[in-house]
């Protein structure tokens, strides 16, 4: 279940309607999937061979195929990161970048963890910690990174409407609020 943390006032959302509740003012597509869909033999691995991640993308295509249909993804693929990623220290300072889209960014976390921060025009910068089964969406055109939590390991589906349209546009933001 994701957590929320607003970082101009430290507020932190926990009730998981009240998450639900606050993602969806802020035009965040949240969702949950059932994690033991994920086969045993993958469980607690950040390094995926190519065969392992169609495993992945296999035991979540029905979740996948819904959303894919709900709102217009064509693609898919599964990305994996943790301290045997080769470079993640600079993987790392080159995501925690605001910037833009011109489509929307869609993650299922699978496996570990990981932080978007958005920001809201009404509220500021907030952190979205997410845990394995969370699903979000981050509005196309909105600022944004992604980082990882201090566990410092990921298994994620990325969907896409256009891969083409997933460029990063660095948004310099004199508003950024540092954790
Ligand atoms: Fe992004």
């Amino acid at each position: 279940m994701a957590t929320i943390r607003v970082r101009n006032t430290g507020e932190q959302i926990s009730d998981e309607a009240k998450v639900r509740q606050f993602l969806a003012d802020q035009n965040v597509y949240y969702d949950h999937w059932d994690t033991d869909q994920l086969p045993a033999d993958l469980r607690g691995r950040f390094v995926l061979s190519d065969d392992e991640k169609q495993q992945v993308l296999d035991a979540f295509q029905s979740d996948i195929e819904s959303l894919a249909k709900a709102r217009g993804y064509v693609k898919w693929d599964v990305i994996s990161l943790s301290d045997a990623t080769p470079n993640l220290e600079d993987l790392l300072k080159k995501f925690e970048q605001v910037h833009t889209h011109t489509e929307d960014e869609v993650r299922a976390i699978v496996a570990g963890s990981g932080i978007f921060v958005i920001k809201s025009q009404q509220v500021g910068y907030f952190d979205v910690v997410l845990e394995a089964g969370d699903v979000i969406s981050v509005p196309e055109n909105n600022p944004h990174f992604f980082t990882l939590t201090d566990e410092r390991k990921v298994v994620a589906i990325r969907l896409f409407i256009d891969p083409s349209g997933w460029v990063a546009h660095p948004y310099a933001d004199p508003e950024f609020q540092q954790a």
